[in-house]
């Protein structure tokens, strides 16, 4: 797929008048609204004469977070050709993962301006926080160059970009960094960069058309990965006719419609040492749907592609999670199938039997995500038999409805694990928010005929939705995660550019790795 960026990191030890680099960059909090209150900013200021205030002025930069300030200087006072400003916003609010769009827009304004070297000066916020930033960092310039652009046959896109080091100056005196402070800021380094390429590998998966991504191509994406890590990552794929003597019979239904045969995939992880825990995370990997009979007229079908984020986060987090290496015992479970009509699509009014014996009727063939989720979970507790297990699904428009495009919707009933799942997420800076299992919506899925239905009514969609995982998941600690609204977005920010965003893969690898 896309080539990688290729962007130095490296540490500088110099001044910000000595940096001799294309384009010496740093933030300015919005504190005050007056960017001369800056330390940084007034003494660059005072060196250029009077020249950034000038324009600060004229411009009307006062560090608001997405405000960039540029500056072409010659006259030899900086040995930096030129002066970028980012805006970071009020100081008590940048936490750790706000950096990611300060270096992407870094990154970003340097390839504009045809720079081949950047210098960044760290925003000081406490020796505690430097590794973590520098992390994130490392992810924002990596996320924030991600281009899908395999499709596009015109030169502009071919052109390789110019940055090609991002040098990061930790001490504004220009302190040369001890041994010991060059392997932290190595090491913070390498895990955001298999991070940010993690996320943008699953990017890679959800933007190409579901003609590509088909689940024989999911499938073999997850065996590259095994082979990648031949020894610790091991890789099993089931066919539909082994998913039929496994008892599937939900998944299934959901893939009959396709010419494309489904697959079920399961990649594992093992520790070296005896692993502390076992963990596994389910993805939805529908590679395409249509809605099936219960069809989707064609504005909501045009992005449908995407609904396979979850398996595609799950896939792609096991890459990083087995480079960084977990004390635990991973699993990634995928269902994929594509939901189609065909003459032989299943319908409304068929009933199914999952692979846990529960029989459903199907009174919507568009709310097939749960159906091939269920029997994922019920082969995850039954095969894999994990401590904790977490799903990830573009599972409800429902969930857009209640927390709008940019958030998560949460759901469990057991607090201590979904607890430790937000606390990781708030780390991760993730957008995700809880919401209740209320448990009196069941009422909803009652069938005449069969023990449950698939469908629930319009109020409380995303709830019905998890109540219906809720029935296979059992007593086994449980967290829901539908990211309908977060796993594809047409608005853009700058580590995030438009289309599949690789939502949930930063805290699915941090939640494996502490
Ligand atoms: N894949 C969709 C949900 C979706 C909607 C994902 C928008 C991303 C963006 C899911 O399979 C679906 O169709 N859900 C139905 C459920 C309904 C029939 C109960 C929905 O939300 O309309
Ligand atoms: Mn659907
Ligand atoms: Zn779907």
């Amino acid at each position: 797929m896309d080539a990688k960026a290729g962007i130095e990191l490296t540490q500088l030890a110099a001044t910000i008048t000595q940096a001799a680099v294309d384009v010496i960059a740093f933030t300015v909090f919005s504190s005050g609204g007056d960017p001369s209150k800056d330390a940084i900013f007034k003494s660059v200021d005072l060196t250029l004469g009077g020249a950034l205030s000038e324009i600060a002025r004229a411009e009307s930069f006062d560090g608001k977070a997405g405000q960039t300030l540029s500056l072409y200087t010659n006259d030899g006072k900086l040995a930096a050709k030129r002066v970028l400003v980012v805006g970071a916003g009020a100081r008590s609010e940048f936490t750790n993962p706000h950096i990611r769009d300060v270096a992407a827009t870094v990154a970003q304004a340097a390839n504009k301006f045809g720079a081949a070297s950047v210098g960044f000066v760290l925003p000081t916020l406490g020796a505690n926080r430097e590794v973590g930033l520098i992390q994130m960092l490392a992810e924002g310039i990596t996320l924030g160059t991600y281009k899908f652009s395999r499709y596009f046959t015109g030169e502009d896109h071919k052109k390789p970009t110019s940055l090609k080091t991002f040098a990061v100056i930790t001490d504004v005196k220009g302190k040369k960094p001890t041994a010991a402070q060059q392997r932290t800021f190595q090491t913070a380094v390498v895990r955001g960069q298999t991070i940010a390429a993690a996320v943008n590998h699953a990017r890679d998966l959800i933007n190409e058309p579901a003609a590509v991504v088909t689940p024989a191509a999911l499938a073999a994406d997850a065996q590259a990965i095994a082979k990648k890590h031949k020894g610790t990552v091991t890789a099993t794929v089931f066919n539909a006719k082994q998913c039929e003597e496994l008892g599937m019979h939900m998944f299934l239904a959901v893939g009959k419609g396709s010419d494309q045969e489904a697959r079920f995939i399961h990649l594992a992880y093992k520790p070296a040492k005896k692993a502390k825990k076992k963990i596994c995370f389910i993805g939805k990997g529908v590679t395409f749907d249509s809605g099936g009979y219960s069809l989707k007229p064609s504005q909501a079908m045009e992005d449908m592609k995407v609904d396979m984020s979850g398996a595609a986060a799950v896939i792609s987090a096991m890459d990083a999670i087995a480079t960084l290496g977990s004390p635990y015992e991973v699993h990634a479970v995928a269902a994929c199938c594509e939901n189609l009509v065909s003459g032989r699509a299943y319908k409304l009014g068929d009933v199914l039997q999952s692979m846990d014996g529960t029989t459903v009727e199907i009174n919507n063939t568009d709310a097939e995500g749960r159906l091939t989720l269920g029997d994922a979970i019920t082969y995850t507790r039954q095969k894999i038999a994990p401590d904790e297990m977490f799903d990830f699904a573009t599972l409800t428009g429902a969930c857009m409805v209640a927390l709008g495009p940019y958030t998560a919707g949460v759901m469990s009933d057991h607090e201590g694990l979904v607890r430790n799942w937000m606390a990781t997420a708030d780390r991760t800076g993730e957008d995700m928010w809880r919401l209740p299992l209320t448990s009196r919506l069941r009422e909803q899925l009652k069938s005449p005929i069969a023990d449950m239905r698939n469908t629930g009514d319009r109020f409380g969609g995303a709830i019905t939705a998890g109540l219906f995982l809720k029935t296979f998941a059992k007593d086994t600690p449980w967290v829901h995660v539908d990211i309908a609204g977060p796993a594809s977005l047409s608005s853009t920010r700058p580590s995030q550019p438009k289309g599949g965003t690789g939502f949930a893969v930063t805290t699915i690898v941090e939640y494996a790795t502490h």
